[in-house]
């Protein structure tokens, strides 16, 4: 059984994003993992402000949500980070949420070419809603996915979900016309 932490990122409760979400979800359940599902629209987290006093040993002076996940995050064996795509990146809210990471660093004696500190060893995974869906549509929230999350603070990648064409900005969410739910579903129990 693993303890798995999702982190949605997407505004409504039910969108694209939040469906994908509960997709997977119900997959992983039935799998016999833990799954908790952290929704960055109900609770506060703040951007890093960069002061470093985490980095001369004090807690993070922003008083918000995250530090009550801090415990959640380091027990989880898998951390899925899922966002809709808003301006070909991710969601600010799961960018704030990564952000944070800085906090939970520890120092490392010994780190590897271009990291300078340690980070918690995690599974991660990525599920993430469109509009559009051309090849590029999620390059480059795969490469920030890619760059800062497996490359430079060491999770291992288990998968991801790029759900292109759920439907236009302004309409309904159409990502139950797609085939996304499903892949969702079955990502959740292989997992
Ligand atoms: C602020 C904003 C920016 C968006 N930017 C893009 C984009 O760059 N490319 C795209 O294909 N869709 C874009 N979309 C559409 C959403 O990614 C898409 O509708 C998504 O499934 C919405 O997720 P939700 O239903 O969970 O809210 C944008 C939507 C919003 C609100």
């Amino acid at each position: 059984m693993k303890n798995i932490l999702v982190v949605q990122g997407g505004g409504r409760p039910k969108g694209n994003t939040a469906q994908l979400t509960n997709a997977f979800v119900r997959g992983a359940e039935e799998a016999g993992h833990h799954v908790e599902i952290i929704s960055l629209t109900k609770i506060e987290v703040k951007g890093c402000l960069g002061c470093n006093a985490c980095r001369y040993g004090k807690p993070c002076v922003i008083k918000d949500d995250f530090n009550e996940l801090v415990p959640k995050i380091k027990a989880a064996d898998l951390i899925v980070f899922a966002s809709p795509l808003y301006f070909w990146t991710i969601s600010s809210r799961i960018k704030a949420f990564i952000e944070r990471f800085y906090c939970i660093a520890e120092e490392d004696p010994n780190p590897p070419l271009g990291r300078y500190e340690s980070y918690p060893v995690k599974d991660c995974a990525l599920l993430m809603t469109a509009a559009d869906n051309f090849f590029w549509t999620f390059a480059q929230a795969v490469s920030y996915y890619q760059f800062a999350l497996i490359d430079y603070i060491g999770f291992s990648d288990k998968g991801k979900i790029l759900a292109g064409g759920c439907g236009d900005t302004n309409g309904n969410p159409q990502i139950d016309k797609t085939n996304y739910l499903t892949e969702a579903y079955e990502f959740g129990k292989r997992i």
